[in-house]
Formats: C-alpha cells, structure tokens, sequence
C-alpha cells in the first residue's frame, strides 16, 4: 500500500532480487516460477508503463494476467459497482491484484476487505509505492551503488560505491509538480525509510510544494530536507534531477493549471550547466518538461529508469507470492 511498510531488510532483499531478475530476463527471458498464477490488474486511470511492467513481469515469471479497465464499458464500474465489490470479486479468478484508483487511500479501503493481495500501483494524489521502488533501484543502477548493500548499525542502508567504497550523502533533486505527484511523495518517505544518506531537495512553484504531510514523515526520520524555486540553485552538487509531469488532471481549475505549466523546462541550456554526474530521472509520461533533445544525453536515464519497473516488479510478484527461496533464484 505504502513505502512506509517496508523495513531497510526488505528493500535490500527487494533490490537484490530485481537485480537477479534483470540478469534471468537477459540469459533466459524469465522462468516458470508463477505458472498458473493469474495476475489481476485493474486501473481506473489512465496508464502504460505501470500496467504493462506489471503484465509482462507477470508472463515473464510464466503466470498469465487479466486485465479490468475501471473506466472502460465493460466494467461494473458503469453500473454502479462498489470498488470494492468489484475487488472482492475478480479475486474469485486471480492469485493476486494490483489496483490503480483517481481517490487517494481508495486502495488502502480495499484491502480491508480483500482476501488476496493487493499491490497499490497509485491512489490519486497518495502514493505509488511500486514507482518508488524502481526509482531507488535506477538510482543504485545508475550511480554505481552496491546492490549488495548492508544494514548499518542504526538500521539503515549503507549506500557503497563500487569503485571507493566510501559512505556518501546524496543530493536529490525533486522538480515540478509536488503537490499532486504520487511518486515524489513515495519516493521521499522511502528515502527517508531506507537510512540512506541523502539531502532532498524540492523545487516547485509555490503553488505546487511538497505536503506538509510528506515533509514531516521525512523530518521525522532526519533526513536534510530543503526547498527551492529555481531549478538552477537547486542542481547545484546534485546527484539526481527527478523530474515530473504537472498533473494537469487534479487541478480544480484549468486556470490554475495554466499559471503554472511550463513553469520549469530541462533542455540542452539547462543540461550544459547541470553537475556532469547527475542523472536525470522522469516517472513519465513527460509532457513538455523535458526536451526531447535531452534524450541522447547519457544523463538522461529515463527510460533505463522505464525498463527497471519490470525487474522490480517482478521481484515483487515473486516475493509477494512466496516464490522466493532465501533470497535467492528458485
Ligand atoms: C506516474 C503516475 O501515474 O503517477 N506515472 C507512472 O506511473 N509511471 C506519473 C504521472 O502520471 O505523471
């Protein structure tokens, strides 16, 4: 439901086994782990990479998937079906569901009556806890971070480079839309959650700032949390630029999405001045906030970040489903 139930134990063995599964998926395409399981996915709001990673990650396991689109004619949704009606029963078909819902906690409602698995693949302006997970795997990737991380003494994850070894803070940038955008406040509180030794930084317009709700989580773990409007100040000594999408479809008036649109705009200007290790990251779809011109930039690991979500999700399925033997490749 939330990145704030898993413990700094779980996210290194989560890691690790997306790391095994990206290594499977390249020698033998996948295994047969989950053969006769079925997958429900059911989405009540647009998506492509969420459901699809979450359907191939499936079939790659050998498990087969259904899928429900909440807002389609086909749903019982149009004949006034309650959310969780409708949970309760495609769970009849499948092993376990994963739920996408516009109403934030819509999903954690769910699972008080669910009998099966329920994976959270985002609730409104809430969490999308899955998203989170493949952003801290890509940031690991990227910079060369041990996937083999240990737990420190305090509980936390020790981020160690594979060439010096040393323990490094991170600086991480968060732009645009704060407000509204799901994966910034999960991938915060899973930040603060891990241990791992960061600086977050916010840069929003006013308007569109990080929840108080969120700040505080992360405040409440210690974690340096700093806030900007210009995205120049912000980049400074930066390690990640994570980019989002003004979520033009949560603003109450289109007015009000207006004012703020295009409001920040990474494109070659902006790369050329940006820290040379930084990497860009983006949940996407992107709209017009980052230039596609950026693409070819080696920096620009949005789509690297894109293709992980299978490997993670994956692991996911396999552990959520018990086909896991210590950790290690069944
Ligand atoms: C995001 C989402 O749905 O929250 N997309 C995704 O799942 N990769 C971001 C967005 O819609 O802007």
């Amino acid at each position: 439901m939330s990145v704030t139930q898993i413990t700094p134990s779980g996210l290194i063995l989560l890691l690790q086994l997306a790391e095994q599964m990206k290594i499977l998926v390249r020698d033998r395409g996948g295994d047969n782990r989950l053969a006769h399981h079925i997958l429900g996915t059911v989405f009540f709001e647009a998506s492509t990479r969420t459901a699809c990673s979450f359907q191939a990650a499936m079939q790659r396991l050998g498990g087969t998937t259904i899928h429900v689109d909440g807002e389609g004619n086909s749903s019982a949704n149009k004949k006034g079906e309650s959310l969780s009606d409708t949970i309760q029963c495609l769970e009849c078909y499948v092993d376990l569901t994963v739920l996408r819902h516009p109403v934030t906690g819509s999903v954690g409602q769910v699972v008080q009556v669910a009998a099966k698995p329920v994976i959270n693949a985002g609730d409104g302006t809430g969490e999308h806890p899955t998203q989170a997970l493949l952003d801290l795997y890509t940031i690991c990737n990227e910079l060369g971070y041990d996937l083999g991380m240990n737990e420190s003494k305090t509980g936390g994850l020790e981020l160690n480079s594979k060439n010096d070894k040393e323990q490094k803070t991170l600086i991480v940038v968060m732009l645009g839309d704060l407000k509204h955008g799901r994966t910034v406040h999960s991938l915060s509180k899973l930040f603060a959650r891990s241990g791992i030794k960061v600086i977050l930084r916010y840069c929003a317009p006013p308007s569109l700032s990080m929840p108080q709700c969120v700040q505080d989580y992360v405040a409440s773990y210690n974690v340096e949390q700093q806030c900007f409007t210009d995205m120049d100040a912000a980049m400074v000594d930066a390690d990640v630029l994570y980019v989002t999408r003004v979520q033009k479809e949560r603003f109450a008036k289109v007015e009000d999405y207006e004012a703020v649109k295009g409001t920040y705009v990474v494109n070659l200007e902006v790369m050329k001045k940006a820290p040379t290790g930084m990497i860009v990251l983006h949940p996407l779809p992107r709209v017009d906030e980052i230039d596609t011109r950026v693409d070819s930039d080696p920096r620009a690991a949005y789509f690297r970040q894109m293709e992980n979500g299978m490997f993670v999700r994956m692991a996911l399925l396999a552990l959520v489903m018990g086909k896991v033997d210590g950790g290690a490749i069944m």
